[in-house]
């Protein structure tokens, strides 16, 4: 099969490795891809979100199937387009998508379906807002409605803290038309998990459970990034949890889902929060999570062409999953300045060093070649993610190969997976 990956970030690179380790798999491109995609396949200067040019590409280069890595093109409908050509395609129509482009939407579907979610007031006058948080006596986070790149939620222990991002958000439209709504929760407690599920709009098949570590510092300290490292399987999901994860969340919103428009096809992506009175949803994803997808994929053993093509012929059911049962730690290097403005064009080097450590890979995200060499050209510019028999063993070998890895104001978390290790 001719296939074509749509993204150029750590997700991408990761699916791709894994995609181009199958039988299935002959010509590999990317639209746009980026210096770790380059070695696996044909780059093609096409933005991700390019709707019109990406379907021209696809029919170019004899496309069998497509598959979206990234929120922006399936919330503006690449996966409705690129079918009606038809080819097959990966991931939600724009209706599912809304699942995550459009929190007060999934809010309204949780509601619906009963899916235990944090309590939320949705607000797109600002002064309503900064009534609302300023009458609240506990702590709330405020969420952008639309998408805004993981950088839109303020986790606010005091509510008077709510202000300045209500204000920022609603008055200085930091996020543009993503802030035009915005979502007041209450603010919850406990460990995180992400669980993901293939659905093939008949059958869910979720995947294993991991752990991603959003703020930009150690201890969970500072802003929220798109992800600064992750792991799998985590501990704080055993297998009941899971059940009734699957049972009390994945199954319904699905459900609900098919009555509202139709069939949600793709990976859906569940980001929990494990309170006390049990798991409930902070958000939901239409896409495999970054960094998630760096160590699911490296434990995978099964083909993932196969699997995806399951989910897009609705045979979901007829296929197993294997995994190898080592735990993978991913840990995002990221350029200084991230999530905030940083510069680009730094050289990296010691990627070759670290990717020869047995059971590491380097995942690209905001790489390029310039000049042959591999610079920086993202915010989140590398993850290295590491196998280990223990989840200590996996962690302590992500960071040996982090450490033969260089570029100017490098920055990267050190306590990827250290939840896993106190529980
Ligand atoms: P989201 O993009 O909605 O998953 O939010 C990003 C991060 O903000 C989550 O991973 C949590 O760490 C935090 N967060 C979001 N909603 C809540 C909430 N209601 N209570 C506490 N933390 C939250
Ligand atoms: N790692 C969070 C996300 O993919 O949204």
């Amino acid at each position: 099969m001719n296939i074509l990956i749509v993204g150029g970030g750590g997700r991408e690179h990761a699916l791709a490795w894994k995609i181009a380790q199958s039988e299935k798999c002959d010509k590999l491109y990317f639209a746009p891809g980026n210096a770790g995609t380059a070695e696996l396949g044909e780059n093609l200067s096409i933005q991700a979100d390019d709707i019109p040019v990406v379907v021209a590409a696809a029919k170019e280069k004899d496309i069998d199937l497509l598959v979206v890595g990234p929120e922006d093109p399936l919330a503006d409908g690449m996966v409705d387009t690129v079918r009606a050509e038809g080819i097959m395609c990966f991931g939600p129509v724009a209706e599912g998508a809304k699942l995550e482009a459009d929190k007060a939407f999934a809010k309204e579907l949780m509601r619906i379906a009963s899916v235990p979610t944090a309590e939320t007031r949705i607000f797109t006058d600002l002064r309503n807002a900064r009534d609302y948080v300023l009458s609240r006596d506990q702590g709330v986070v405020v969420k952008a409605a639309g998408l805004a790149k993981g950088k839109g939620v303020f986790v606010c222990p005091e509510p008077h803290m709510a202000v300045k991002p209500l204000e920022q958000i609603m008055s200085e439209k930091i996020f543009g038309a993503a802030g035009a709504t915005v979502l007041v929760e209450e603010l919850l407690t406990g460990q995180e998990a992400s669980v993901l599920a293939l659905c093939d709009g008949k059958s869910i098949y979720p995947l294993e459970p991991c752990q991603d570590h959003k703020p930009i510092g150690d201890g969970d300290t500072g802003p929220n990034t798109g992800g600064m490292g992750a792991y799998s399987p985590t501990p704080v999901v055993d297998s009941t949890m899971m059940a009734g994860i699957e049972r009390e969340i994945l199954v319904p919103i699905v459900d609900a889902m098919r009555r509202s428009f139709g069939r949600y096809e793709g990976c859906l992506y569940a980001g929990i929060m494990l309170t006390p009175a049990g798991p409930k949803v902070l958000e939901f994803n239409c896409r495999f999570g970054d960094p998630e997808t760096q160590p699911l994929m490296m434990r995978l053993k099964s083909d993932l062409v196969e699997a995806m093509v399951a989910t897009c012929e609705h045979k979901l059911d007829e296929i197993e999953i294997e995994w190898d049962p080592r735990p993978a730690v991913c840990v995002v290097m990221a350029s200084g300045g991230y999530p905030g403005s940083y510069e680009k064009g730094h050289e990296i080097t010691g990627i070759a060093e670290a990717d020869a450590l047995g059971d590491v890979k380097v995942f690209h995200a905001g790489t390029a070649i310039a000049d042959g060499k591999t610079v920086t050209a993202g915010g989140r510019v590398l993850g290295v993610t590491a196998l280990g028999d223990t989840i200590a063993d996996a962690q302590k070998r992500a960071y040996e190969a982090v450490d033969k890895i260089h570029f100017k104001d490098a920055c990267y978390r050190r306590d990827i997976a250290d939840k896993a290790l106190q529980k």
